[in-house]
């Protein structure tokens, strides 16, 4: 199968045309699953909780989700995009699936990262994994990588593949995620951005790229530039991530001490 990111640079608060932009880029791909950075058509550097409360939609009628359920259907294709969730009082740092017969679910950031703590609610949703057909994904959102918890629980409810919208500033996650998908024998996408945001007076955030697609093995397929947009496709075998034997004494998943852990 066909998967990939689109490594996006957003114009802050300009959601129509930042929307306008990704779609076009991605309306003629050939390609099963593509996963775009969280808070994707928003942006990230939010100054105020009215700011945050304006430019978040509701799921799944909100425009982003709308749009994005449409061009799914039209490519025969599944997205996963990140974006800004209002639901009553609540806003969510959130991540949306859609597919060729539309909207299929929303997973909600369950570890929120420095500054988002102010205008986002933590998630209320389990980490849930999909199933597309003969392969399944789960979602998981930026900072959510630095608890291995969340891959491990994704990979042992079977998710063949990690989506991983993302908003990265500091450097450790591209290389981390090699050791997720090791550790777990699953793939992952992490679709990051690019840019720089410096907003309200507050210190300037340079968000990392290097958005990258990891094997079960660990292997980097593909990583991205730090500075470019850069939408990528690679093929992969999704079927590699069933096979959890290291070696014909050790099966991954099989041979997991949970009852001597103790937590
Ligand atoms: C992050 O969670 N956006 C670093």
């Amino acid at each position: 199968m066909k998967v990939g990111y689109f490594q996006f640079e957003p114009t802050f608060g300009n959601v129509t045309d930042n929307l306008d932009a990704a779609i076009a880029k991605i309306s003629s791909i050939d390609c099963d699953l593509l996963v775009l950075p969280e808070l994707a058509m928003t942006g990230y550097q939010f100054t105020s909780q009215e700011e945050v409360r304006r430019l978040a939609e509701p799921v799944p009628e909100g425009l982003t989700t709308q749009r994005f359920a449409r061009i799914a259907e039209e490519q025969s294709i599944y997205i996963v995009i990140g974006l800004a969730e209002r639901d009553g009082h609540h806003i969510y740092n959130s991540a949306v699936l859609v597919g060729p017969h539309g909207f299929l679910g929303v997973y909600r950031k369950l570890h929120l990262f420095f500054e988002e703590t102010l205008f986002f609610s933590p998630g209320n949703t389990e980490l849930s994994v999909w199933n597309l057909g003969n392969i399944k994904i789960g979602l998981m959102i930026c900072f959510d990588w630095i608890y291995p918890e969340v891959a491990r629980t994704l990979a042992l409810k079977g998710a063949d593949i990690l989506c991983h919208p993302s908003n990265l500033v500091l450097p450790h996650c591209p290389d981390a995620m090699v050791t997720r998908c090791l550790e777990n024998r699953v793939f992952s996408i992490t679709a990051n951005r690019v840019g720089k945001e410096a907003r309200g007076g507050k210190q300037a955030l340079t968000f990392i790229g290097n958005s990258e697609i990891v094997s079960p093995g660990g292997h980097i397929l593909h990583r991205a530039s730090p500075d470019q947009q850069e939408l990528t496709i690679v093929d992969i075998n999704a079927e590699e991530a069933r096979n959890k034997a290291i070696n014909p004494y050790n099966d991954l998943f099989g041979d997991r001490r949970s009852t001597m852990y103790g937590w």
